[in-house]
């Protein structure tokens, strides 16, 4: 079996492989319920591990899918999950169905065959653009998500200054709470990561970048919002710094990029964050999160617009043709270019800035039910994330209550805390004071205080899964197997 490569420098911490918080009790050891969780199924659908000799019936098959999607959709729909799904209007889903439908077929690789591949695509880069205070020398490539957007940036760094100062070894500095798809860049491209301490208001410390920034420092990565706290790092001071040393500053908008341009305008101000700053070089924003699209876009822009051809990669004397795709993927679906744009052409500035209020406003009650609890205190201050913590109980206790109580927040770490990333589902009526009833009842169990460790665990996209809070990486990587291994057959 080989063993993986160690990243070009092992960062202390590097994003994604840290899952435990302090003290990591045992508690995981026990794996059992994970294949149960895994495999709910079990016993209700036939579990294909060959093809069927003989082709399944379509209404059969249908009614399968229909049923794990009604199922799986429930929680989400009733408003208790934190981010993940942004709109969860099933009408607006069916609309971009209809889109979707008419190219999913087609390979928008073949321009000529779908010119309206190039219609639809420059028309949602540069509405982003537009959106992110772009100007004329902005432009940028869609990708298949936040984490390929982070990637290309990095690349483009990376190959940028390999070509115009000769930096073989590049850095990035980048706070500890960058998102770990730029840690995949650092590791996939061999970029080594400084990573930036953050202050008690979780930005990044621009003392500290100042301080170590350097001959081999190729750029500086920021966030806007962080995916744990949802704060804004100090873009503004960060662009100084970029002008300054003549480096790159790429803004990870993946999260906040389709939100937090309504923000100001609502009343709930922010630091500007965009191309409006002075020194910004590239943004990331997702079209799959706060755009509203399906899954599987996200949009990636350069100023200047030059900066994106550093990661073209020709094969001109390739026996099948003369070879390039504008980004790392190859074929991609039309129907995702297509149910993209028509979300953002319907929708409008207006569509987004009315789900942006309810978001904010839902965001307000949320933080004001954390307030009301004096065990509890907010982590970084957010208008749409709202994470908190407690120096008195075990937050994971708390979390515990409240997934049983029906809710899925994120649970966080260092410092432990859990939390609430407000989406349109949120906002329906009743949910954000359901949530403040069930929060009290969940710090009241927690202060109970619980006979038992919590079984609440800081892992990303799991949700509180039954792992436990003691997950070591080896358990993340053997969760990773046991995800695509056929269910057991009933
Ligand atoms: C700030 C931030 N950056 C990047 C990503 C990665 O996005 P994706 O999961 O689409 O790859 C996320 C995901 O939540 C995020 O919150």
């Amino acid at each position: 079996m080989p063993t993986p490569a160690t990243p070009a420098t092992p960062p202390a911490e590097a994003p994604g492989t840290r899952a435990t918080a302090a003290g990591a009790p045992a508690a995981a050891a026990s794996g059992a319920p994970v294949a149960d969780s895994l495999y709910p199924y079990t016993g209700r659908f036939p579990v294909y591990g060959t093809l069927p000799e003989r082709g399944v019936d379509r209404a059969a098959l249908l009614a399968m899918v229909r049923q794990m999607a009604a199922e799986e959709d429930r929680k989400g729909d009733l408003g208790r999950v934190s981010g993940s799904i942004y709109s969860g209007d099933h009408d607006h889903y069916h609309f971009l169905a209809q889109a979707f439908e008419a190219f999913a077929h087609a390979n928008v690789l073949q321009r000529d065959m779908y010119p309206s591949a190039t219609k639809m695509e420059s028309e949602i880069i540069a509405m982003t653009a537009s959106l992110l205070h772009g100007d004329e020398d902005t432009n940028g490539l869609m990708t298949s998500g936040g984490t390929e957007s982070l990637q290309t940036a990095m690349l483009v760094y990376r190959e940028w200054a390999r070509e115009t100062k000769g930096i073989t070894n590049p850095q990035v500095i980048m706070p500890v709470t960058g998102h770990p798809g730029t840690g995949k860049a650092f590791h996939y491209f061999g970029i080594e990561w400084v990573p930036a301490p953050v202050g008690d208001d979780q930005r990044c410390d621009v003392d500290f970048v100042a301080d170590h920034i350097g001959p081999d420092t190729i750029a500086i990565s920021g966030s806007a919002g962080t995916y744990p706290h949802g704060v804004i790092d100090p873009i503004g001071e960060l662009g100084e710094l970029a002008q300054r040393h003549g480096i790159g500053l790429h803004v990870d908008g993946c999260l906040g990029g389709f939100i937090l341009p309504f923000a100001t305008e609502l009343g709930h101000p922010v630091e500007p964050f965009d191309f409006a700053v002075p020194g910004v070089t590239s943004i990331s924003a997702d079209t799959h999160k706060y755009g509203y699209a399906f899954k599987g876009t996200s949009v990636v822009l350069f100023r200047p617009k030059a900066l994106r051809r550093h990661q073209y990669l020709v094969f001109d004397s390739w026996p099948g043709g003369a070879y390039a795709s504008p980004g790392m993927g190859g074929s991609r679906s039309g129907g995702l270019l297509a149910a993209t744009w028509a979300a953002m052409v319907n929708l409008g500035r207006e569509g987004y800035r009315r789900i942006a209020a309810d978001i904010f406003a839902t965001a307000d009650r949320i933080r004001d039910a954390v307030l009301a609890q004096p065990e509890l205190h907010l982590v970084g201050d957010s208008v749409f994330n709202i994470a908190f913590g407690s120096d008195l109980l075990d937050i994971y206790h708390v979390n515990d209550a409240l997934t049983a109580a029906g809710w899925r927040l994120n649970v966080l770490q260092r410092p432990p805390a859990l939390h609430f990333c407000v989406t349109r589902p949120n906002t329906q009526p009743g949910v954000a004071e359901a949530f403040a009833d069930d929060l009290t009842a969940a710090v009241r169990y927690a202060a109970g205080p619980p006979p038992a460790p919590p079984r609440s665990g800081a892992m990303y996209a799991a949700g509180a899964t039954a792992l436990g809070r003691g997950i070591l990486v080896e358990r993340i990587r053997d969760r990773i197997d046991a995800l695509h291994e056929l269910g057991p057959r009933g």
